[in-house]
Formats: C-alpha cells, sequence, structure tokens
C-alpha cells in the first residue's frame, strides 16, 4: 500500500485518544501542540484541562495577569512558553478579533510560534498544507528515508524538513502530520522500536539495511552546569520575602525565596549581604534540595535569614512580603517549591495534611 494510504489508516485506527483531539477551535488546538513541545503527553493532560478551564477562550488568556497565567504554568518548566503563550493571545485578541490567524504566515508573527507551532495549529486547526518536524517526526523521516546524522545537527534538520515539505497530505495534513508524530511516539521508538507493529515498515530504508537502531545517531550532549545558590527564608510578620526573577533567563518571571549564586570560593553569608545591599542580622542554615534541570544541576541551599529595616529589590522586578497563606498562589519553579515544603515540613508549618507527601 502506498505510504500516504497506510499510515493515515493506521492513524484513522491506532490513534490515541487525546482531549484535544476533540477539539474543534484552533485555541486549543494551539494551547496542546505549546504544552506538548518539551512535555510528554501523560502530564500535558490535566495541565490542559486546568488551563482551558480557567482560560477558556483567547481572550480570557489574554485578559488574565501574567501572574494566573504562570502559576497555572507551575510544574510544566520552560516558563518562556507560558509568557509567549500570553503575549500571543494578547496580539490575537488586539489584531485578530480574538482568533487565531489561519495560515503559517501569519501564525509565525505571533510571539512564541516558530516553524513547529504554525505548521502544527495551521494544518491541525486549518487544514493548511503545512509541514512540521518535531523530535518525533524527526525520527520517523531519519529512518524511513535513512538520513544520517545526529539530533540537532543543522544539515540532518534541514533534509528533514525538506522531506515533511514534500510528503505533507494535501488531502489530509493535519492528520498527517500527526500521524508521524503518533508513528513516532507509539511505534518507532527511540529505542526498542515495534517494526513488527509499523504500517509502513516496508518503505522503510532504515529497517531494510537493519539500522533502526542506529538511526538517529546519539546526540553529543554538554555536561550540565552545577549551579549553586544560598536561598533565604526570611520571615516578618507572618509573611514570607518573596523576588520576582526578571522575565527573561532562568525561571523567568517566577517567584522564589531570595537567592543569591554561590560562587566556588564565596559564602552564604557574603552572597546574602550582596544580594539584599546589607549583612544579615542572623543566618542559620536549614537544608539543602538538589535539582536536576535540562542544562543545570541546581543546589538550593537554605537559610533562616533576618533582616532589619528596608530590603531593596536588587536584580528582582519585586520583592514582597506575601501572608503565607498566599505564597502557593505565586508562580514558583518545580525546584524553589521543593525547597520551601522542604522547609516548611520539617518546621511543621505545611498547610498539608500529614503523610501527603512521599518522604
Ligand atoms: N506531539 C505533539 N503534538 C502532537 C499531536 N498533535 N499528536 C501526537 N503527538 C504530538
Amino acid at each position: 500500500m502506498p505510504l500516504h494510504d497506510a499510515l493515515l489508516r493506521w492513524f484513522d485506527r491506532h490513534q490515541r485518544d487525546l482531549p484535544w483531539r476533540q477539539a474543534k477551535e484552533p485555541y486549543p488546538i494551539w494551547l496542546s501542540e505549546v504544552m506538548l513541545q518539551q512535555t510528554q503527553v501523560a502530564t500535558v493532560i490535566p495541565y490542559y484541562r486546568r488551563f482551558l478551564a480557567r482560560f477558556p477562550t483567547v481572550n480570557d488568556l489574554a485578559n488574565a495577569p501574567l501572574d494566573d497565567v504562570l502559576s497555572q504554568w507551575k510544574g510544566l518548566g520552560y516558563y518562556s512558553r507560558a509568557r509567549n503563550l500570553h503575549r500571543a493571545a494578547k496580539a490575537i485578541a488586539e489584531k485578530h478579533h480574538g482568533q487565531l490567524p489561519s495560515t503559517a504566515v501569519e501564525l509565525l508573527e505571533l510571539p512564541g510560534f516558530g516553524r513547529y507551532t504554525a505548521g502544527a495549529v495551521a494544518s491541525i486547526a486549518f487544514n493548511q498544507p503545512v509541514a512540521l518536524v518535531d523530535g518525533n517526526v524527526a525520527r520517523v523521516l531519519a529512518r524511513l528515508y535513512a538520513v544520517e546524522g545526529a539530533t540537532g545537527e543543522k544539515l540532518r534538520e534541514a533534509k528533514l524538513w525538506a522531506k515533511a515539505a514534500e510528503l505533507v497530505s494535501l488531502e489530509r495534513p493535519g492528520d498527517w502530520n500527526q500521524a508521524l508524530m503518533e508513528l513516532g511516539a507509539t511505534v518507532c521508538l527511540p529505542k526498542g522500536a515495534r517494526c513488527g507493529e509499523c504500517p509502513v515498515r516496508d518503505e522503510c530504508q532504515a529497517q531494510a539495511t537493519g539500522r533502526v537502531e542506529a538511526i538517529p545517531a546519539p546526540k553529543v550532549r554538554a555536561p550540565r552546569k552545577a549551579l549553586r545558590w544560598a536561598v533565604a527564608f526570611c520571615e516578618r510578620d507572618g509573611k514570607l520575602l518573596l523576588g520576582q526573577r526578571p522575565a527573561k533567563g532562568l525561571f523567568g518571571g517566577l517567584w522564589e525565596l531570595p537567592s543569591a549564586e554561590l560562587a566556588a570560593k564565596s559564602t552564604a553569608a557574603a552572597a546574602l549581604t550582596k544580594l539584599f545591599g546589607k549583612k544579615p542580622r542572623t543566618l542559620t542554615r536549614l537544608g539543602k534540595t538538589h535539582r536536576t534541570l535540562t542544562h543545570r544541576e541546581l543546589t538550593l541551599e537554605v537559610y533562616r535569614v533576618q533582616l532589619t529595616g528596608a530590603v531593596a529589590a536588587g536584580a528582582y522586578q519585586a520583592l514582597e512580603w506575601v501572608p503565607h497563606a498566599e505564597v502557593s498562589k505565586r508562580g514558583m519553579s518545580t525546584a524553589m517549591r521543593s525547597a520551601l515544603d522542604d522547609v516548611l515540613t520539617s518546621s511543621g508549618k505545611s498547610r498539608k495534611p500529614a503523610g501527603a507527601r512521599a518522604r
């Protein structure tokens, strides 16, 4: 059977029942594609449902404060996705009457839309014959056409985008793109590919030459950078001092216990004195939390800090004394949330019922 018929027929029979596949509107399709870019399907599903319940339309999202959006995103990571989603919603509300534009060219003008997202929304929501390549599609096409090279290599990516453009179905572009992604996600797996279940194995050059496991070549990855922060747990009158990070960069726009990077020979006292522009009155070590991020090994060393008088925001966008009951409403990275939970649990201040956390 020709490639297109075989793959589309397989998709019709075997596609997973995912909540965004019932969506008729472009907005939920866009949202799902943004969430799925760096996050697995199983993790995305509850976030997708909650996000849509909280912001049912583009206009609801555009009118919401950024902090609410970031707070809904908490735990999904890559927060620039949420900030761009919010900025794009505002642009769509202002320039397109709250309706997503239907062509990839117009979509590419919006914040956060790259080639992939524009292709996904144009093809899935508007049935435009536009190609896309994500990690799954790249692997499927690389194996089908024996495209060599490692993930991330420019020449390989260019060849794969060209192949995807050549192949995109004119009749069912959205289903075609999703079928390629679905095949990559469920059959053409990075390790242990299920070639016995593959509807297009007869067309597959990697299969024919015994190179399925060899394609793609493993990525050469830079080692993660070790990053150590001194973190200040600073209370006053039942309130906790929180800082909001600058919009750009690591954990951009998120709230946290005020933190200072600890260079190799620096002490927490020196780093926090620099951060606050004054010497803490007292400094007591509370504990340590470790987190592996995509590009970093992050260690948070938490100190109870007493400060006198006013404190300046320094590099933070804002520094605020936040009542304990409201802290959970601020968008915080998972790493910081976990460090804070550890402190609150060991000091008996946790609002979670006893035994709620696996320890
Ligand atoms: N990964 C990202 N978007 C997807 C989609 N629409 N279908 C299957 N896998 C995906």
